[in-house]
């Protein structure tokens, strides 16, 4: 649907106070279990309030590029856009990873791609469709983007997704509990076909540069070793490792190993690193099943739970926390607040500076008590 102009007065400049009579919300960077049930109790927040909402297509493409959607770059956002969306996975408005406005990928005259800073052309935007306010909904990278354009005067609230849990100044962020939940399923069912062969199985699972995914699906899953990103692994324990157990008679071993892991003095296993984009991880598991294999002796396989993780319903606990996280954006928007993300700090939700949530990444704390759990369990991190 074409946004339709309501011939209200132009706006002089991007408001951060005042009256706000429209809002847009978007969703940027991969997709998370969750983002429908933030989108719904964004937007029937918002009409509750009188306030329209529009939603910007593909990270911010459809202010970029309208001409791309039949349906116009800006989608309005009704009751009945929003209606039974909030179990389904993926979001209705679509993503991308690749339109940073900061970072955008432009072909130069010499035909090769470049980075180039259009955030201005956004700002642009938002005066032209007299939208008072963002709710932005995104990890590291999309919350950065945000805090960039509540500096530069937009009224702003972020939501803090990523199935990897690794957005700072929030216990959790939504998304992440789907994944944890799959992966462990998934090691679950990995046990009884490791066990009938008598295999190693090492599975990757996602999580950037963060291990939360691996830890805490591995011990929730039973795993002999989980490989994170924060712990360097040495090869001769984890084989170490495999060998205590096919000596104590246990038949098999279950691997679990972080996208983002690295041997002592090794290097991650990056897949590609394109203009405009986040280097893409992957290949540790099958690297570490042929070392396994090649040094124990033992058949290895390995498994890698890729996009499984960020695919289909939200776990019960995510749909919860978004539609509270949601609900909260817009609630922060009516009490004048900007440049704040929304953050869980249970029992309750609260309102943190962008700024603080994207200073740094947070990753597992080598003391926390999952990890000493885990240790207790016997559980080996191949240090
Ligand atoms: O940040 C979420 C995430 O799923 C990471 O765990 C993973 O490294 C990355 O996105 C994969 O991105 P893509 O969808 O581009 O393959």
């Amino acid at each position: 649907m074409a946004v339709r102009k309501t011939g209200k007065q132009k706006k002089t400049g991007i408001q951060s106070q005042g009256e706000i009579r429209r809002i847009a919300i978007n969703t940027g960077g991969g997709d998370a279990p969750g983002l429908n049930a933030v989108i719904r109790a964004v937007v029937l927040s918002a009409l509750h309030r009188g306030w329209e909402c529009l939603g910007i297509r593909d990270g911010y493409n459809g202010l970029f590029l309208p001409e791309e959607y039949p349906e116009g770059g800006l989608i309005h956002l009704t009751h009945e856009a929003v209606r039974g969306i909030a179990h389904l996975g993926g979001t209705i408005l679509g993503t991308t990873n690749r339109g940073n406005p900061l970072k955008y990928p432009t072909r130069g005259k010499d035909g090769k791609l470049y980075e180039k800073d259009r955030s201005d052309e956004v700002i642009d935007a938002f005066r032209k469709h007299e939208i008072d306010a963002l709710i932005a909904i995104g990890g590291d990278g999309s919350l950065g983007i945000a805090n960039v354009f509540a500096r530069k005067g937009l009224r702003v609230v972020g939501v803090p997704k990523t199935i990897d849990n690794d957005l700072d100044k929030t216990v959790i962020t939504f998304g992440f509990d789907t994944a944890v939940s799959f992966a462990t399923e998934a090691l679950d069912r990995l046990h009884s076909t490791a066990e009938a062969h008598r295999r190693v199985m090492v599975v990757e699972v996602m999580g950037r540069y963060a291990g939360w995914i691996a830890l805490n699906a591995g011990v929730s899953g039973n795993a002999d070793i989980i490989l994170l990103p924060e712990i360097s692994y040495d090869i001769n324990k984890v084989c170490q490792k495999v060998m205590e157990h096919r000596i104590a008679g246990r038949r098999y071993a279950i691997v679990v190993v972080a996208e983002g892991a690295r041997p002592v003095h090794g290097k991650r296993s990056v897949i590609s690193q394109e203009i405009g984009r986040a280097e893409r991880l992957g290949g540790i598991a099958e690297q570490l099943a042929r070392e396994i294999e090649e040094r124990t002796g033992i058949e290895s396989r390995h498994v890698v739970l890729g996009h499984l993780q960020r695919g289909g319903t939200p776990t019960t606990f995510d749909r919860l926390i978004s539609l509270r996280f949601g609900a909260a954006a817009i609630r922060a928007l009516e009490e004048g607040q900007s440049g704040v993300m929304v953050a869980l700090d249970p029992p309750t939700v609260k309102y943190v500076p962008l700024e603080q949530a994207t200073r740094r990444m947070k990753t597992v704390p080598l003391n926390c008590d999952t990890i000493l759990t885990a240790r207790d369990l016997d559980i080996c991190f191949g240090d």
